[in-house]
């Protein structure tokens, strides 16, 4: 079947990830007829620009997902929980954004470019990683080829609208507000995030480390099949409105030259070397908003370590990081045949 014949709902369609989504399903030309744009009661109603007319936001639940062959969830676990194993009894195969069911052994977590033959295994729910998560594992991937990683260390400068539309405008309110000279009202984080960076994402653990944290080692894990992988992150939330960040340095068993890092990395699909440091070019923010590849940079020997490389990564959270990736889940659930999972074919 062809993507564009499907019937795809958007639950969390005025989100920050859902609205990313319908702009992929418009660059696709996926008819507006075959979207059914979901959100909260508060949204009903709410019309929503597609490809030259609108959408009109329905609530999402349950009756809702008749006649839906796809939904994309993107919009807390508590909605996933909720409604996920109600669009899945109705026939739809469920593409989660969110943390609810990523660590599920039924459920395959997939970055189509690293394990993208996961998906032929579900039973109704597939996950995508967190938007940290997709594109280390890209980078990892490639470079496993090289030679086995005995040990990663990453820091993440993540970016407002990873937390979702109400922390993006808190970004700019706050701003607006310093640069006044006025009080600033701190709402979606501990602290006011304009003109600051915080050490924190997601609560904190028992053993220090934070959820988003033990999120990118456990996820990365399952993505690589790679149940040993040692893998410790700090992960910082900074002033950026689009694209997530990474300092990452990767320790192998045997030396890894720059050279044949970069010419891996160059090779490897969804990736783009962007790595010419005495001109000033290196991926930015800025620069990998908007952009599907994952942009990778500032490739060098880890003078700290043994057979160690050290790099820098930039990746639009909201496409390849989230609504980018689960269109690509789609496209391999297509090509692999797999829409249903086996045994369910009948609609309640
Ligand atoms: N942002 C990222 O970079 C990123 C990356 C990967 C994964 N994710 C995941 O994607 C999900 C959405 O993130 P976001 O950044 O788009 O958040 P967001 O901007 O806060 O949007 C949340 C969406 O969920 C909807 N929603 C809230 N309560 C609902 C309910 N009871 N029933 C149906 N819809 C409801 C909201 O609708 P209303 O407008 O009606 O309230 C809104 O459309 C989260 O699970 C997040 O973890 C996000």
């Amino acid at each position: 079947m062809n993507s564009s014949e499907l019937t795809i709902a958007i639950v969390g369609a005025t989100g920050a990830v859902g609205r990313v989504a319908l702009d992929l399903l418009e660059e696709r030309r996926h008819p507006a007829a075959n979207i059914v744009a979901m959100a909260s009661s508060r949204s009903a109603g709410k019309r929503l620009p597609y490809a030259g007319t609108e959408l009109t936001v329905i609530e999402a639940k349950p009756d809702a997902f008749h006649g839906v062959d796809v939904a994309f969830i993107s919009a807390s676990s508590e909605v996933s929980k909720r409604l996920a194993p109600e669009a899945v009894k109705r026939g739809s195969l469920v593409i989660d954004d969110g943390s609810a069911f990523r660590m599920e052994d039924a459920v395959p977590l997939v970055v189509p470019e690293v394990n993208g033959a996961d998906v032929a295994w579900h039973s109704g729910i597939i996950s995508i990683p967190n938007c940290t998560t997709t594109p280390l594992v890209m980078v990892l991937d490639a470079l496993r080829s090289i030679s086995p990683i005995t040990a990663v260390t990453v820091a993440t400068y993540q970016a407002v609208t990873g937390t979702g539309a109400a922390a993006d405008l808190e970004l700019m309110t706050q701003s607006h507000a310093v640069l006044d000279d006025r009080d600033v009202v701190v709402d979606q984080y501990p602290h006011q995030i304009a003109f600051n960076v915080l050490p924190q994402v997601d609560d904190f653990l028992s053993n220090g480390y934070t959820k988003e944290e033990e999120k990118m080692l456990n996820e990365s894990r399952k993505i690589l099949h790679d149940p040993a992988l040692r893998l410790a992150s700090t992960c910082v939330r900074v002033p950026v409105r689009v694209s997530h960040s990474e300092a990452v340095t990767v320790e192998f068993q045997n030396p890894v030259s720059p050279g044949e890092a970069r010419s891996v990395l160059d090779r490897a699909k969804g990736v783009i070397v962007v790595d010419d440091p005495h001109n000033s070019v290196y991926p930015m923010p800025l620069s990998a908003a908007g952009r599907d590849e994952v942009h990778v940079g500032r490739i060098r020997e880890d003078i700290a370590h043994d057979n160690g490389l050290s790099l820098w990564l930039s990746c639009d959270n909201l496409r390849k990081g989230a609504a980018l990736n689960a269109l690509q889940i789609l496209d391999e659930v297509l090509k692999r045949d797999c829409l249903k999972p086996a045994g369910l074919t009948a609609r309640i």
